[in-house]
């Protein structure tokens, strides 16, 4: 179990607080996160890279609850930004806009203006046709657009299979032989301030190797660049985030051990004095959050046991979008039950509608069970699907429970609706 979650008195506890109360208290499904878990897994980055200049630049798409981008500002994070919204989301929870960077593949010239009028600290920009965009309308306001262009290491699939985005044939960043050619071009708009360069090679990554290997290829860039004649340098580089979690005996390196490592390679080169730039989000908030959910039928068959709880595909997408493995917890020790195997399923229309197959479970209707692993990619996934209404968010602190978000109701979902007359 993550250190946060202890089993106390035959009940699994956030802190210092039982999940089943707080099931009882705000039903369910219901996100669940521990504040010191997920300051905790950000200390781990803060200490890897003391004595640096840099900035955390936590992804907020893994997590976008106002109250998880407050604790993780206050804590010192800069924000990484993928759309407006999250741009809204950033500046309402308190991030000073010269550190939110703004990565993503498709923004609009709309998006752009409201981050130059905020003032944000850098555009990862992906293309040369969204780099000549930006120039434009950064001329247009009258400011400069302070970029970086996101290249594509396309480090070796042979030798580092997990790794999803940083191989040539995909739609994110800009391919290693095209990257010198984007640097002249962004050299040469008076729209824009080139400040530095990034990548991002995956997500879920559990190895140091594909990390060393991208940042070889990326300071061999920099030199490039750097040697082109044209007076630039490079401010900052931003090795983007990616570093995986423990969703089922998975054992990533720790982010200190790792910026250890990198380091290391960093000063080796002689790159060691530039600002370093990171975009962690699943390995942030990841591991500090459960979904509670209760089992409401039990079904079992010939060949299946279907257990029939209240938290959904539209809750947790990622076991039917990715065949996710979350490890599921009861909340409570049964003794009076045998375990069987279940295949723990959601009341939506679909087959793809799991949350769990093949689990062990000793559990009755009516009890509840935790998914753990459940604070990335979660709830920030959430959808409406079959008009159910998004799960409620409670953040610990101690002893201390917050709810940070409420249950969604019908209403809600119909506001933005116009009935015919
Ligand atoms: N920076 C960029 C440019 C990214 O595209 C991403 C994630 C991150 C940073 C943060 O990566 P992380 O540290 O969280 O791995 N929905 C999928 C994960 C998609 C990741 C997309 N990009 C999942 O649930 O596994």
């Amino acid at each position: 179990l993550p250190a946060f979650l202890t089993q106390r008195h035959g009940e699994l506890h956030v802190e210092d607080l039982s999940l089943d109360s707080l099931a009882r208290a705000h039903g369910t499904p219901l996100f669940v996160y521990s504040q010191a878990a997920m300051l905790q897994a950000l200390g781990a980055y803060q200490r890897g890279l003391a004595g640096r200049s840099h900035l955390i630049c936590y992804a907020m798409k893994a997590n976008s609850s106002l109250a998880i981008l407050q604790t993780l500002v206050r804590a010192g994070c800069g924000l990484d930004i993928v759309s407006g919204g999250e741009l809204e989301r950033a500046l309402a929870a308190g991030c000073a806009p010269e550190r939110i960077i703004f990565s993503g593949v498709g923004k609009t010239r709309a998006e752009m203006r409201r981050a130059l009028d905020v003032g944000i600290g850098c555009f990862n920009v992906e293309s040369r046709a969204e780099l000549a965009v930006l120039d434009e309308v950064a001329r247009a306001v009258g400011r400069r657009a302070r970029v970086s262009v996101r290249v594509n290491p396309d480090v070796d699939a042979q030798t580092h299979p997990y790794i999803s985005t940083g191989l040539k044939d995909n739609k994110f960043g800009i391919a290693h032989d095209e990257v010198l050619d984007t640097y002249r071009q962004a050299a040469s708009c008076s729209g824009l301030e080139v400040v530095g360069i990034d990548c991002h090679i995956g997500s879920q990554i559990t190895q140091a190797a594909p990390y060393l290997d991208a940042l070889e290829r990326v300071l061999d860039l920099v030199a490039a660049i750097e040697g082109l004649g044209l007076g630039l340098r490079l401010h900052h580089i931003d090795f983007g985030g990616g570093l995986g979690i423990d969703y089922r005996g998975d054992t990533p390196p720790a982010a200190d051990a790792l910026w250890a490592q990198l380091l290391q390679r960093l000063d080796a080169r002689g790159f060691g004095d530039r600002q370093i730039l990171i975009e962690p989000g699943r390995s942030i908030v990841g591991n500090a959050g459960v979904c509670l959910t209760e089992v409401l039928y039990l079904k079992p068959g010939e060949h299946k046991n279907f257990l029939i709880v209240d938290a959904a595909m539209n809750d947790l997408p990622r076991p039917a979008m990715y065949q996710a493995y979350h490890r599921i917890e009861p909340l409570r020790a049964r003794a009076d039950t045998a375990p069987l195997t279940w295949d723990v399923v959601g009341p939506v229309c679909e087959s793809g509608d799991w949350l769990g197959r093949d689990r062990e479970l000793a559990v009755q209707a009516g009890d509840r069970l935790a998914v753990l692993s459940a604070g990335a990619y979660c709830m920030s996934m959430a959808s409406n699907y079959n008009t159910r209404g998004r799960a409620a968010e409670v953040l610990v602190d101690g002893a201390r429970a917050t709810v940070i978000r409420q249950r969604e109701t019908a209403a809600d979902q119909m506001r933005l609706e116009t009935p015919l007359p």
